[in-house]
């Protein structure tokens, strides 16, 4: 399908559908006219494939407790294998009600409050207070940031593990909002560091699929054919991929056989991870047909991504537009152009955009502002428009 039509068929108005990104401006901004770029999930409709298995599963009208089908591991291991070259096992896999949930549990299942967990910051503010809302420590390291391009400091990260005894080290590959997909080299190196001083790695590769040319994900239990899988823990869901947040479901992939008995013996406690009968319709149906929707939705990102990055190294080159390998979400500084204490009043009152700022991703890293560019392509030359006009008045 060609992009005008992609856009003709999926762009859709989602004012008045009780979504967070429309219709919660006024409670969370204060304001319910902006234009809207924070949360992140899509202004596309998901694939028709979806649509139609969810229809399909909907017509039967019986929605008692039920077990994913034997082709849903097909499925779902034909797609890791194809897009990720990882070849899964159905005994590596439990179900949680989203990824945010799957973090908790593994925090709960593999430490024990007090323990230190690590986070390399900035990074999607869920992380933060899923360990301190657990009373685990959390331990912080930023990321190396040199002119719109995120790295990990090693020999910090190091230090840390070892000053606090880190026990677990929640990751976020591809990165958010750093618009990073780790090298293999990059994973190797961390996860060397964790094997080195035992520490459990819990790898939310929710945005595993999000990546753009040039930049292929691994999953960080495929890392050096699987060489620290033993350590790892992985998170993963469709739902990031084909717009499904509200069908809460997705993946912990654990391939250690002890860990996961260590899960399991959790879990029980936990008593509910049954499936949603209509995630697991709506997660088979993308997996096995939704490959060109969602390359067709790259592609609007993509070009959503140079728009803005071209227009604004040409027109307003104080702003650094950090390089956006994966994820939908553009991560911008623009510490030199606007002074922080005024950055929302410029960004929301005179650009009139709804955005994530970046301490809402750790301290650091105030003068930072998110966009997510899974959107109308008209709304991102309205928000580029905007931000190169008022820096002139400035
Ligand atoms: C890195 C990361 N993990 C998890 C989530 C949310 O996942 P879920 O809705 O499955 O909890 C997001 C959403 O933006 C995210 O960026």
């Amino acid at each position: 399908m060609d992009k005008t039509k992609f856009l003709e068929n999926h762009l859709v108005r989602r004012h008045g559908t009780n979504c967070y990104k429309w219709d919660d401006l006024e409670s969370k901004f204060g304001d319910k006219d902006l234009i809207s770029m924070w949360v992140a999930d899509m202004d596309f409709k998901t694939s028709e494939h979806v649509v139609s298995a969810l229809m399909e599963r909907i017509s039967q009208g019986v929605f008692g407790y039920s077990n994913a089908p034997a082709e849903y591991w097909r499925i779902f291991s034909d797609w890791m294998e194809t897009r990720h070259h990882f070849l899964l096992r159905k005994e590596w896999v439990r179900f949680s009600t989203g990824c945010v949930t799957g973090i908790a549990w593994a925090v709960n299942a593999f430490t024990n409050p007090g323990d230190a967990c690590l986070i390399l910051t900035p990074v999607y503010y869920p992380f933060h207070n899923v360990v301190t809302n657990n009373k685990r420590k959390l331990v912080k390291v930023d990321l190396t940031y040199h002119a719109g391009h995120f790295s990990m400091d090693f020999q910090a990260i190091e230090k840390a593990v070892i000053e606090n005894d880190v026990k677990m080290f929640i990751q976020c590959s591809p990165h958010n909002p750093a618009g990073r997909v780790w090298t293999e080299e990059e994973l190797e190196a961390v996860l060397e560091i964790c094997k080195r001083h035992n520490v459990l790695v819990v790898s939310d590769e929710i945005h595993q699929d999000i990546t753009m040319k040039g930049h292929p994900f691994i999953p960080a239990a495929a890392v050096r054919k699987g060489a620290y899988a033993e350590i790892v823990i992985t998170l993963n869901s469709a739902s990031k991929t084909f717009n499904l947040a509200s069908l809460p479901h997705s993946h912990i992939i654990i391939t250690n056989e002890a860990l996961m008995k260590q899960y399991d013996d959790f879990a029980s406690a936990l008593n509910r991870t049954e499936i949603n009968v209509l995630a697991v319709a709506a997660t088979m149906a993308a997996y096995q047909h939704g490959g060109e929707w969602l390359d067709n939705a790259l592609e609007i990102i993509g070009d959503n991504y140079d728009y803005l990055k071209y227009t604004l190294n040409a027109e307003a080159p104080d702003i650094a537009t950090c390089a956006l390998e994966g994820t939908y979400l553009a991560f911008l500084d623009m510490r030199k152009c606007v002074e922080t204490g005024h950055l929302r009043e410029f960004i929301q009152d005179r650009c009139r955009l709804a955005v994530d700022y970046g301490e809402w991703f750790g301290e650091n890293w105030a003068g930072f502002v998110r966009l997510n560019l899974a959107t109308d392509p008209a709304y991102v030359r309205q928000a580029v428009r905007n931000i190169v006009g008022e820096l002139k008045r400035i």
